[in-house]
């Protein structure tokens, strides 16, 4: 499910090329020949390890080749409204998150993320750990000035009603509690889908959890394993409208937004009102029940890209992702 290495260093030179030299500023791609194997739809994830593709070294100097004509064209001035630098710029940087999962995965992490990714939260007294948010309308997504990505918009106000979130993602120490007592073995506590999923995988708690520092955030869990876990303890996942009234609550916010990206319970779906741009592929061909959004960003995502309406997603079974979870509860009015 992850791309060689080699393969995302060509990608991103491949999408720079063609959204700034090409599309951009009208100059000829740079290397006609490589775009369709650098291209995320031409060539999917499962088939990249096969391809005949840039070395490390060619990847290396391909991408340096490309960053020079964007400098160029940067220079000319035919940079246009920011927008298409920003996204291009982002698509870099989320790719280098994708980079540090095949990382992870690979043991290849450099003991300076490792570090990062391993930080205990400060201790909460038993009365803190919760915040109350009173029902009212809130409006959720980007503003229309500025760079966001096509399914932040259009900002729209929903209603939401009283709720409460927990001022902290799930510890390991906490997830290690669930699992140990009985978490993958409690048929009432999965969904049919992620009980059918575990039994198939003979899915129990990743390594990295009792691996890692008990009062730092989990990380490496699936959405079927959040629901379980938010399940198990009277709770559930915060919606993605409930998650981002929380996280701009002008208030008080949750505490230990960006440590690891949190499962909310909603599927991935357009906005009223969506229109896709500036392509179809980044949002659009992914919307409907089978994709869970993430919001708020991990210790590997740049500050650039985790943005409060930023919204990620991916399938509910899926544990490469830096992903933890966040409970929400109801919060019947008096
Ligand atoms: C927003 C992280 C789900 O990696 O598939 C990268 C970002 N889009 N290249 C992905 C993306 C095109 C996307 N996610
Ligand atoms: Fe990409």
């Amino acid at each position: 499910i992850m791309s060689p290495l080699v393969w995302d260093l060509g990608h991103i030179a491949a999408y720079e090329d063609l959204w700034l030299a090409h599309r951009h500023a009208g100059l000829e791609l740079l290397r006609r020949d490589l775009a369709e194997c650098y291209d995320a739809f031409e060539t999917p994830r499962a088939v990249r390890g096969e391809i005949e593709a840039l070395g490390p070294i060619e990847a290396r100097d391909y991408l340096a080749a490309v960053r020079a004509r964007t400098i160029a064209a940067l220079a000319e001035g035919v940079i246009g409204d920011g927008d298409v630098y920003e996204m291009v710029l982002r698509h870099e940087l989320q790719h280098s998150e994708t980079m540090r999962q095949t990382m992870a995965i690979a043991g290849l992490l450099p003991v300076g993320d490792r570090s990062k990714l391993d930080q205990p939260l400060r201790p909460l007294a038993a009365g803190e750990r919760w915040l109350a948010i009173p029902a009212g309308p809130f409006a959720i997504g980007a503003e229309p000035k500025g760079f966001a990505y096509d399914n932040e918009r259009p900002r729209h106000t929903v209603d939401v009603a009283a709720f409460q979130i927990a001022r902290h993602p799930v510890s390991n120490g906490s997830w290690m509690h669930f699992s140990e007592g009985g978490g993958y073995e409690r048929r009432e506590w999965w969904s049919a889908e992620g009980w059918a999923w575990k039994e198939e995988y003979d899915i129990t708690h990743h390594d990295a959890v009792a691996a890692g520092h008990a009062d730092a955030p989990v990380c490496h869990v699936s959405w079927f394993e959040a629901d379980a876990f938010a399940r198990a303890h009277g709770a559930r996942l915060p919606t993605e409208a409930e998650w981002e009234k929380a996280a701009t609550w002008e208030h008080e916010t949750p505490e230990a937004i960006g440590s690891v990206w949190e499962w909310t319970g909603s599927s991935f779906h357009g906005y009223p009102g969506f229109s896709a741009y500036p392509y179809r592929e980044y949002s659009e061909v992914f919307f409907g029940e089978d994709y869970r959004v993430l919001r708020g960003g991990s210790w590997a995502t740049h500050p650039r890209v985790a943005t409060l309406t930023f919204r990620n997603w991916d399938l509910p079974l899926r544990r490469q992702i830096f992903a933890g979870v966040r409970l929400a509860r109801d919060n019947a009015e008096t």
